[in-house]
C-alpha cells in the first residue's frame, strides 16, 4: 500500500495575513498613571496649587504599599477637608451662583472618605485602594465641570478678566 506519508501540505495557506499581532500591549496600567498634567490648569492660581497637591497625594496613595497606605489616606483626608473648605469659602464669600451642587458633590466625596476611613482602621486596605482609584477617576470631570466655573469666576474677580492659562501641553504641535 502506498501510504501518502509525503503529503506535505506546504503551508501555503497564508491566505490573507493573520492579524494576530495587533493587540495593544502596554495599555494595562490599571492604577499607575494618575499624574499632574497642565491640562488640569484652570487659571486661578490658588486653586491650581491645591489641585496639584490633590493629584500628588492621590497618586502617592495609589502607589503606596500596604504598610504605608493608611497614613497616605489620612493625609488625603486632611487635604480634602482643606481643599473643599477653601472652595466653599470662595463660593460663599463671593456669592458664586449655583454653588449648592458643587458643595453637595464635595460633601458626597467626604462622606465616602469618612466611611472608608472606618473600615480602613479595621484593616480593609482594599476599600481604601478602591476609593483612591475612584478619586483619580472623579477628579478630571469635577475639575473640568465644577471647579473650572469657579476658577473662572474667582479669576475674573481677582484679575479683572478671564483666567490666562498657559499650558505646556498646548505648545506641542
Ligand atoms: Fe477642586
Ligand atoms: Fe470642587
Amino acid at each position: 500500500m502506498n501510504n501518502q506519508a509525503n503529503n506535505k501540505q506546504t503551508a501555503d495557506e497564508q491566505a490573507g495575513d493573520n492579524n494576530a499581532g495587533d493587540n495593544n500591549a502596554g495599555d494595562n496600567k490599571a492604577e499607575a498613571a494618575f499624574a499632574w498634567t497642565d491640562a488640569y490648569l484652570l487659571g486661578y492660581g490658588p486653586m491650581d496649587d491645591t489641585h496639584r497637591e490633590f493629584v500628588q497625594i492621590v497618586s502617592a496613595m495609589l502607589q503606596a504599599d500596604d504598610a504605608s497606605f493608611t497614613s497616605h489616606f489620612k493625609a488625603f483626608a486632611l487635604h480634602a477637608e482643606r481643599h473643599f473648605g477653601e472652595e466653599k469659602q470662595w463660593m460663599e464669600s463671593s456669592e458664586f451662583p449655583a454653588r449648592e451642587c458643587h458643595i453637595d458633590e464635595h460633601t458626597a466625596v467626604m462622606k465616602s472618605v469618612r466611611e472608608v476611613e472606618v473600615v480602613l482602621d479595621q484593616g480593609d486596605i482594599d476599600a481604601g485602594r478602591s476609593l483612591a482609584r475612584a478619586l483619580a477617576d472623579w477628579f478630571p470631570g469635577h475639575a473640568d465641570y465644577m471647579d473650572a466655573a469657579l476658577s473662572h469666576w474667582m479669576a475674573k474677580r481677582s484679575y479683572g478678566g478671564k483666567p490666562l492659562v498657559f499650558r505646556r501641553d498646548a505648545v506641542k504641535a
